[in-house]
């Protein structure tokens, strides 16, 4: 089986890990449109039209599936997507949702992410039609993204931008969704200023899961071994290879240039 994944750039490879630790014998082909990074302040026109292109792309690959591995496209872009793409979507928000309704015991959930995917509603809109009794509070943590792009994982600037963007939810929830491909990496951080009670949903692992099960792929056993990934990035592949293996170690290759057409 071949699962085509995209994101806005480096991010999303978290989601590609989580994916490549779940389905076992699948090929994966990873897009990062590192041309048009950062999608997270921009519009949902601009974003649907940017993911068309990847799709269109991943089409001509013929894959089985796709996943929208980037919290913003699943905000601004799934929903005019899923109405006229033919191939399987998956995208990151329903998931991480329905993770969140089975750990929160007070039904009080938090959501961050970035400005765009805060700014749609999306998150707050799911759980209406879903899980309407979780109550949601979002905040939007734009530095984040960069502080992770910098490898500033652990840095005193990061955990006090991390106090001055959790401060609002601090008290308030006991789950906390990480609506950004790039936040699982803070995790550590995260959890030091909200505290052990509060339960982290990893929006790329939840994801995975939804993928897993509806393909219904084998485990895998032992981790990563018996899948292949060709890696694609829309400018500076260079980039995208070296953060796969430092940031996220995943064992690849090197990342093949890929010029969107239709753009
Ligand atoms: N991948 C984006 C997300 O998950 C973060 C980076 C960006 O803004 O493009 O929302």
């Amino acid at each position: 089986m071949k699962i085509g994944v995209f994101d806005s750039g480096v991010g999303g490879l978290t989601v590609l890990k989580e994916l490549m630790g779940t389905c076992a014998n699948t090929q994966f082909i990873y897009v990062g449109d590192t041309a048009h990074v950062p999608y997270g302040n921009k519009s949902a026109q601009v974003v649907t039209g940017y993911a068309r292109a990847i799709i269109r792309f991943l089409e001509t690959q013929k894959v089985d599936a796709i996943v929208i591995a980037c919290n913003t496209a699943s905000a601004l872009a799934y929903p005019a997507l899923k109405k006229n793409v033919q191939t399987l979507l998956f995208e990151m928000i329903e998931p991480a949702i329905g993770t969140a309704a089975t750990l929160t015991k007070t039904n009080c959930v938090g959501v961050i992410g970035t400005r765009a995917t805060i700014a749609s509603g999306a998150y707050a809109l799911t759980a209406k039609k879903q899980t309407p009794q979780l109550i949601i509070t979002s905040v939007a943590c734009p530095l984040f993204v960069p502080l992770v792009e910098e490898g500033m994982l652990s840095h005193a600037i990061t955990r006090a931008v991390a106090e001055l963007y959790l401060a609002p939810l601090k008290g308030k929830i006991d789950t906390l969704i990480l609506g950004c491909t790039h936040y699982p990496l803070l995790a550590s951080i995260i959890s030091q200023v909200l505290g052990k009670g509060v339960r982290l949903v990893s929006s790329a692992q939840a994801a995975a899961q939804v993928v897993h099960a509806t393909l219904a792929r084998p485990k895998v056993e032992p981790m990563l071994k018996s899948s292949h990934v060709a890696l694609y990035a829309t400018d500076e592949p260079s980039r995208l290879a070296e953060f796969a293996r430092r940031a996220v170690r995943l064992p690849v290759g090197e990342a093949h240039l890929l010029h969107l057409s239709g753009l």
